[in-house]
């Protein structure tokens, strides 16, 4: 078998790319190892920046994001059992986020590939790329069967785990990583949010966050151990963490009800460079995490999707390389951009155990100085409802 663009991976990086070179007239087939369903049970992030939803309409697939989707205009952040309003338009030049599940821009993004007759292969195992100095193929097992797929390009969107960035020589790779000390629990719960907004908690006990899916349901957080277990977090243990971590009048409105998912993810910062390798491009999470705290993984996996689709549109459409060669370069900036600000609201945010002190005196110093500066503030918020393109 042979198609132009192989694809591996079908989160929201690999659909959105298969999508964007479809519309360009680029043949591409998707190999994913898990089953569609599995793919669409994932819970991860909601908030998406207005370069992403340009990119989902330019896609053809924005029309029920735009319909469902709540414009938000501001965040709260709380801490010392009060909260306070960034107003993110107001210090942006009117700039705002949509809030959106992933899960619900992969199924928009799956019903497209869907409609438009694409291949996604599904449920197919060891997966492995070859010849990406010249002539790339990608290997799998599918029912048993082994099957070659021969390309010119291999897409490496197959997230952290995935197989495109380990297949690459140990010599030609620079990891870059940071691990935190501490994780998420979430839990996704049909109420109310407790705020029209999302509400973002500093305190004691640990870092909390109130977000939301629609106007009846919430996805909250809390810092957690690295060590804990969900077994170990009943319903009402998480509600009573949560409620406790947040100021008194978001408190008053928590609806605990519930929990539909609920899991633990661990915190990490980590960036893969270059991202290209010969013929073997890497996007999303394959090439980079950060910590969730900014919202900013899944809009940078399309930023990468951005910057990608343009350079192979203008490989096949204009015979200019242009835009592959500066991939790599020009992806990296935007991340570390990203990097920097994830990290930034992460040390803001969260109770370390290993500080104390002169450190955890600084922190309370930098939030009350963020409380009390516009130009301070306008830094979070141009960061937040995220940076401009180069081009
Ligand atoms: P993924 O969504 O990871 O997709 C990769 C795909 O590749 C998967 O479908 C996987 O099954 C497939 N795959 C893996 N290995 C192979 C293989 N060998 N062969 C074939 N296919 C393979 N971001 C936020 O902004 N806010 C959040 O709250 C948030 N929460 C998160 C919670 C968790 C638990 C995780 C893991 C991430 C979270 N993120 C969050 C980050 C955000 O979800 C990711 O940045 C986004 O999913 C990246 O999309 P992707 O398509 O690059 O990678
Ligand atoms: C969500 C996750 C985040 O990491 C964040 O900063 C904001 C919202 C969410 O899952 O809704």
């Amino acid at each position: 078998q042979r198609t132009q663009v192989a694809i591996i991976g079908a989160g929201p990086s690999g659909l959105l790319l298969g999508v964007l070179l479809h519309q360009a007239g680029i043949a591409n087939v998707i190999l994913e190892q898990r089953s569609g369903d599995y793919v669409l049970s994932r819970i991860r992030a909601g908030i998406l920046e207005q370069t992403l939803t340009e990119l989902l309409d330019e896609a053809g697939v924005g029309a029920r994001m735009r319909r469902e989707g709540l414009v938000h205009h501001g965040i709260y952040l709380s801490t010392q059992g009060q909260r306070h309003r960034i107003d993110l338009s107001a210090l942006t030049g009117d700039k705002s986020v949509l809030v959106y599940g992933q899960t619900e821009v992969t199924r928009d993004l799956m019903e497209a590939r869907m409609a438009a007759g694409l291949q996604t292969l599904y449920e197919v195992d060891h997966v492995s790329v070859h010849g990406i100095e010249s002539s790339p193929s990608v290997r799998y097992q599918r029912g048993g069967q082994s099957h070659e797929l021969h390309c010119d390009f291999i897409a490496g969107c197959d997230g952290f785990h995935g197989i495109s960035r380990t297949s690459v020589p140990r010599d030609a790779i620079r990891t870059y990583e940071r691990i935190y000390p501490f994780g998420w629990l979430g839990v996704l719960a049909d109420a109310p949010p407790p705020a029209e907004e999302l509400v973002y908690a500093q305190h004691q006990r640990g870092f909390a966050l109130c977000s939301m899916r629609s106007r009846t349901r919430v996805r909250c957080y809390v810092q957690c151990n690295l060590s804990d277990k969900v077994e170990q977090w009943s319903d009402e243990r998480f509600w009573a963490e949560l409620r406790c971590r947040l100021d008194g009048e978001t408190a008053a409105a928590l609806q605990p009800a519930p929990a539909l998912e609920k899991s633990i993810a661990p915190l990490r910062s980590f960036v893969a460079e270059p991202l290209r390798f010969g013929r073997l491009f890497l996007a999303g999470d394959a090439g980079h995490i950060v910590p969730p705290t900014g919202a900013k993984g899944l809009n940078l996996a399309a930023s990468d999707v951005r910057y990608l689709s343009r350079g192979l549109i203008e490989h096949y459409r204009d015979h200019s390389d242009a835009g592959l060669d500066s991939y790599s370069e020009k992806a990296l900036r935007r991340i570390w951009r990203a990097e920097r600000f994830s990290w930034s609201m992460t040390k803001l945010m969260h109770c370390f155990p290993d500080i104390a002190g002169f450190d955890h005196k600084l922190q309370q110093a930098e939030l009350e100085y963020l409380l009390s500066s516009r130009a301070a503030q306008a830094v979070l918020a141009e960061n937040y409802v995220g940076l401009p393109f180069e081009d």
